[in-house]
């Protein structure tokens, strides 16, 4: 039976799904209209797309009409098709009067896997322009900027008491709310017009920026979701997976996440030096120095070459010019070497480094005790390999 016409039909017979899954060839989009529709309150939708190419940027102009959003090339695509997908699916669900809480939502070799809590909620609707943001990602280096489509604005509403008219309080930037003496005050948060935050060039490079999206701004995973299902893996007894010990291990990468899980999108750290023309620095000599400057940045669970980080990309930049200019003793001679005069490398080394003196020493901080960074503490293999080359998605069954 067609699985569309059967959610329709259950929707019509007001009988609903707890858990759909959907997991057709290539795009699941035109399942989600009849699965929004279908699931209960609070119910869970899981959800596979294999249409990489479409959302990845080689098809921009089918991904956007098939998608509503326009996607970027960038080597963060993978978790920019989630978001995009997030965008969508929260967009759709809303107009069931349904907001979406993503549980997990992760790249996988060749699709992308979601599973997200449906649950009704007209007023939560009303926020959904805050969670959606535009990508303004630099073309000449790998710097980026979200631009988010709407602004929460908390705001006191009461009564004056000398002329008995109603006034409103705006309050500053995401200060607490405080409960009010004033009974007849009410405090209320609306979404208002977006102030625009992103730079009108890269600040990095001066390069051209370009846009894409929306994408979902929001964390992509509960972190409480990845801890109880790690567990379950663990102890095996409900589920005995072949593939447990990789499960685990994103399941475990989802969890380092966690600090930085209001982050979207990540920074590809080896293309990011090579546009430098210098090494990588080592890994904890990074989050050390970058740690000195109040940021933190973790390694993705999907890709060790990308990282994602709350530091904003001229400090992430500034961390890898104070490297390579340490590297060289400060010579720009041998700094700018291989830098071709007006390349974007060229470009971001003749800007002045603001922390030129940071510390990569972190072996020498562990030995006396300053590095601030607890050890990890498993030795857990992180990433694994295709098992066979040309390992992917089969085509469809044709019946010859
Ligand atoms: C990628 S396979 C699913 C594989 C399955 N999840 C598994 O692990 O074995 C896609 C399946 O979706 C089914 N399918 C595609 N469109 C459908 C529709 N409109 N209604 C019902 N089934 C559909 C196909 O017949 C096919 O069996
Ligand atoms: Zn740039």
């Amino acid at each position: 039976m067609d699985a569309i016409h059967l959610m329709n039909q259950m929707r019509a017979e007001k009988k609903q799904f707890d858990v759909i899954d959907l997991d057709p060839y290539g795009t699941a989009v035109p399942f989600l209209e009849s699965s929004l529709g279908a699931l209960a309150n609070g119910g869970l939708l899981c959800v596979t797309f294999t249409d990489m190419a479409v959302l990845c940027a080689r098809r921009p102009h089918v991904c956007s009409y098939k998608y509503g959003t326009v996607p970027l090339p960038n080597k963060y695509c993978h978790e920019m098709a989630l978001r995009m997908v997030l965008h969508l699916i929260s967009s759709m669900a809303a107009r069931h009067g349904r907001v979406i809480e993503p549980m997990l939502c992760l790249t996988v070799d060749f699709y992308i896997r979601l599973f997200i809590r449906v649950k009704d909620s007209p007023i939560g609707c009303h926020s959904n322009l805050s969670k959606y943001s535009q990508v303004h990602q630099c073309v000449d280096c790998e710097s980026f900027w979200l631009q988010p489509l709407g602004r929460e604005i908390t705001e006191t509403i009461k009564e004056d008491s000398t002329t008995g008219k109603v006034k409103k309080y705006k309050h500053q930037g995401k200060e607490e709310v405080k409960e009010t003496e004033d009974k007849t005050a009410r405090v209320r948060t609306r979404i208002g017009l977006p102030r625009v935050t992103v730079p009108s060039q890269c600040t990095v490079c001066d390069g051209p920026l370009t846009i894409g999206g929306p994408i979902w701004n929001q964390p992509i995973h509960s972190t409480e979701f990845a801890q109880r299902l790690i567990k379950v893996v663990r102890a095996g007894e409900e589920v005995k997976l072949g593939t447990a010990k990789r499960i685990q291990a994103i399941l475990t990468g989802v969890i380092d996440e966690d600090p930085v899980k209001h982050m979207p999108l990540n920074y590809d750290f080896n293309f990011l030096c090579s546009s430098l023309k210098s090494i990588n620095p080592g890994k904890q000599e990074f989050v050390y120095a970058l740690s000195q400057l109040g940021f933190k940045a973790v390694q993705t669970y999907y890709q060790s070459k990308q990282w994602k980080t709350d530091a904003p990309p001229e400090v992430l930049y500034d961390v890898f010019k104070a490297f390579k200019t340490q590297l060289y003793k400060g010579d720009e001679k041998q700094i700018l070497a291989n830098l071709a005069p007006n390349s974007p490398g060229n470009r971001i080394f003749r800007k002045p480094i603001q922390n030129p003196k940071l510390d990569f020493d972190y072996k020498g901080a562990v030995e006396k005790g300053t590095s601030g960074i607890a050890p990890k503490k498993t030795k857990q293999k992180k990433y694994y390999v295709n098992p066979e080359p040309n390992w992917g998605p089969k085509p469809r069954a044709t019946g010859q």
